[in-house]
Formats: C-alpha cells, sequence, structure tokens
C-alpha cells in the first residue's frame, strides 16, 4: 500500500503548495488556505484509492471540502480503503505575511491508523531519534532538556527546543531559558518545528508546548516514519471542546499520555510534505516562466523510505521552461 501511494500523495501535496504559493506575502490567510485546500481536494480525487478524511478542515456543515468523513479518491470498488489526515496549509498566516516554513501536508494509514483527534489543542513534547525513549512529558521542562542534552551527548546550553510564541508559554519559555538551552520562537508551524527535530542537520532538538490536536496526529505519523517520539495530552479550550472530543470517542483525560503509537498506530503509514514558502527543512516553490519547482519530503512506515523529492512542473507543454540542476 505504502509503496503505491507514497507517490500519489506528493502530487497531492504539490499540487497544494503550488497553488497557496501564489497567495505569499499578499495579507489574504483565507485565500491561500482555499487555495490548498480546493488543490488538494482536486488532485486526490485522481488517486486510486477509496479514501476517507479523517482529519480535515473540519466538520461537515463548518468545512465546504476536506471536512471529516468525506469521501476521497477515484473509490473503486477494488481499490484501498485509505484513512487520511491533511492539513492542506500549515501556515496560513506563514504564507500570507510572507514568511518562512509554510507547507502542505498529508498523512495516510489503513483504516484506524490515525487517531480522530478533535479540533482542540494538546500539550506535546516531540524529540529526534537520538533523544526517543528518554523523554516523559510528566516530568519538568528543565528535566527533559537535560534528558535530551544527555542522550545527544551534549550540555543543555548546545540545545535548542522550538516553542509557539504564544502568552500561554510564557512560564515554559522562562523555565527553557533558566536551563541555558536556546530556543527558537516560531509564529506558526510546531509541525514542521517537529520534523526538524527529527532530521539531523537542521539544528533543532525538540518541541515543546501547546499547539493544535489534528497537527500533533500529522506529527506523529512523521514521527514514527522518522524514529522520532511525540508524547502529547489533550488540552481542551471549553467545556465544548471536550464534549465534542467525547463524542468522536476520544480518552478526554487530560492526565492521559497518548503516545507517537497512540496517535498515529497505522502499520502502513505514509506521509508527505512539500514547502510551500522557503524552510529550513524543505524549499518554498519556486516560479518560473511556464512552471515551477517544488520541494518536498514523502515517507513511509513499512518502506522504511524517506524521500526528499525535487520537482520541476512544466505548466504549457508548448513553451516548455528549461530544465536546470
Ligand atoms: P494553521 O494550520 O491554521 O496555519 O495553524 C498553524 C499552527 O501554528 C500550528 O502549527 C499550531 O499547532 C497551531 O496553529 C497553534 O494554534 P494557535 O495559533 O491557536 O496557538
Amino acid at each position: 500500500m505504502e509503496t503505491l501511494l507514497a507517490l500519489e500523495m506528493v502530487r497531492v501535496t504539490e499540487a497544494a503548495a503550488i497553488a497557496s504559493a501564489r497567495y505569499m506575502g499578499r495579507g489574504d490567510r483565507m485565500g491561500a488556505d482555499h487555495a490548498a485546500t480546493e488543490a488538494m481536494r482536486r488532485t486526490m480525487d485522481e488517486v486510486e484509492m477509496r479514501g476517507t478524511i479523517v482529519i480535515g478542515e473540519g466538520e461537515r456543515d463548518k468545512a465546504p471540502m476536506l471536512w471529516i468523513g468525506e469521501p476521497v479518491g477515484m473509490r473503486k470498488d477494488d481499490q484501498l480503503e485509505v484513512d487520511i489526515a491533511v492539513d492542506p496549509l500549515e501556515g496560513t498566516n506563514l504564507v500570507a505575511e510572507g514568511q518562512g516554513n509554510a507547507i502542505t501536508v498529508l498523512a495516510a494509514s489503513e483504516r484506524g491508523g490515525l487517531l480522530h483527534a478533535p479540533d482542540t489543542y494538546m500539550e506535546k513534547l516531540c524529540v529526534g531519534p537520538i533523544a526517543a525513549g528518554q523523554v516523559d512529558i510528566r516530568v519538568s521542562a528543565t528535566e527533559n532538556v537535560e534528558r535530551i542534552a544527555r542522550a545527544l551527548r551534549r550540555q543543555p546550553t548546545d540545545i535548542t527546543v522550538v516553542i509557539l510564541d504564544r502568552p500561554r508559554h510564557e512560564a515554559l519559555i522562562a523555565e527553557v531559558r533558566a536551563t541555558g538551552a536556546r530556543i527558537k520562537l516560531i509564529t506558526d508551524g510546531d509541525l514542521s518545528g517537529a520534523i526538524s527535530c527529527a532530521v539531523s542537520g537542521t539544528g533543532v532538538h525538540a518541541v515543546m508546548g501547546v499547539g493544535g490536536a489534528p497537527e500533533g496526529v500529522l506529527t506523529a505519523a512523521a514521527l514514527r516514519c522518522l524514529g522520532g517520539e511525540m508524547q502529547a495530552r489533550f488540552r481542551f479550550r471549553s467545556p465544548e471542546e471536550r464534549a465534542r472530543a467525547e463524542t468522536m470517542g476520544v480518552n478526554v483525560d487530560e492526565d492521559r499520555v497518548y503516545t507517537t503509537l497512540d496517535l498515529a498506530p497505522g502499520e502502513n503509514l505514509v506521509f508527505a510534505a512539500t514547502g510551500v514558502t522557503e524552510g529550513d527543512l524543505l524549499n518554498g516553490v519556486r516560479f518560473f516562466g511556464g512552471g515551477a519547482r517544488t520541494h518536498s519530503l514523502v515517507m513511509g512506515y513499512q518502506t522504511k523510505q524517506v524521500r526528499f523529492v525535487d520537482t520541476v512542473h512544466m505548466f504549457d507543454r508548448e513553451r516548455p521552461p528549461a530544465v536546470r540542476l
């Protein structure tokens, strides 16, 4: 399943990236998100699968497309049943403001392979393969920084933690600063931060703090493919969110620690992401006369393959652009 789907799925994230990249710096976050969603939805229907959106743009009555439960793909009787989690544009503000690190993202698995997470918050702790198994979200941030430093054979001062720049993180930021660790404060995009901390050479080692739960499931799918680790606890913003989570069958105990495997238990997992704006991990979309170039990451859990895909898209056969190395 993974081999068949991986390259199909990257076509989907590429199409979403090309569509939304046109909105870079135009101050139109809704337009950027809509363009990504529309392109993702359209391209997904060309894929030979019976897909169901399990994490998408929202409830059926609130989202015009890629709503939770929406059937996608060619949907022929003999085709594979696939659960799909999407974030058509992770970093809508980043695109609108012309900042880096916006990506389009998708994860796919066999039925039941991705937690149906409600649209609420999660406290997250993400690390790469070397520190995997060494951290614990229930202990202090100080202790976790020390454990990560020990695993990487470094001092806490040599560790960089990614944290969303939000007032809710004031105490966390102060605590991490007190350990001597460096902080990369981001305005958006903890999912792309978490992927980076599982890729050597990106200069970041952990993600800490509270962010979106749907992004959390996508993060777990990526970290399973990369051998990293994620731990998370739900953080509901209102009684309504908690009630909604209950109807979705999620354990709403805020002390319950969800592991990477709880969030993305699939045995057949595919993860694809394409850069929209220039990022630490992926280049942004580059447009040129008659075409565009995209940079993507596509991985499979079973196939144990991590591919960086550099694609030239020719928009017009009659006037093909010159393909450059
Ligand atoms: P979008 O997908 O809407 O662009 O969200 C980006 C993001 O920054 C996530 O990376 C993060 O998990 C979440 O939003 C944080 O939510 P909030 O902005 O409410 O703090």
